[in-house]
């Protein structure tokens, strides 16, 4: 039986990594974070690799990533917050199973980034944080607008697994 990939977009502190976790763990699949799969290959964090190579380079090897991982299944794919705005990557990474865009207030986000010492974002870096998630929210909006939605303030990680879980239930075909 098939077991399409579950791939998790949305912008950063919408809770990607732990609720893709959560959803692996009930389905029996194995979990991927880019972020991590890109830091362990170039064996550099992602603020030095966008320090030391630039932005540029960080999306090649995210371009990789995708291509690699659309060959798999099984997986639940927790996405670095702009892979799936490339058409590119959401066109190979997404005909491996379904993907789905966790949202959050900005408010949020900017708690939950704050709060994530281990994973400093270099987009947020410098300047007014919250000006930049809004400045970055309306930038992307189109882009992640094309994915089915998945709420998660007020919700614990484990509600919005449920969720995804219960779309895919309704809909295993698509
Ligand atoms: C980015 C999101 C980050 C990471 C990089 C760039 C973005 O991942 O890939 O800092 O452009 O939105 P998370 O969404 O896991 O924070």
């Amino acid at each position: 039986m098939p077991r399409p990939n579950i791939i998790l977009t949305g912008f950063m502190g919408t809770g990607k990594t732990t609720v893709g976790k959560i959803l692996a763990r009930h389905l029996g699949y194995g979990f991927v974070d880019t972020d991590e799969r890109i830091q362990a290959r170039s064996g550099k964090t992602i603020p030095e690799i966008f320090q030391e190579e630039g932005e540029a380079a960080f999306r090649c090897l995210e371009a990789a990533v995708a291509r690699e991982l659309a060959a798999g299944e099984g997986m639940v794919v927790a996405t670095g917050g702009r892979m799936m705005l490339d058409p590119e990557n959401a066109e190979t990474l997404g005909r491996s199973g379904r993907v789905f865009c966790l949202q959050a207030a900005p408010e949020e986000i900017l708690a939950r980034v704050a709060g994530d010492a281990g994973a400093v974002r270099p987009l947020l870096e410098g300047g007014d944080p919250l000006a930049r998630i809004l400045a970055l929210l309306k930038e992307r909006a189109a882009g992640y607008a094309r994915f089915p939605q998945v709420r998660t303030s007020g919700r614990t990680p484990e509600e919005v697994a449920g969720r995804i879980l219960e779309a895919c239930q309704a809909d295993p075909a698509s």
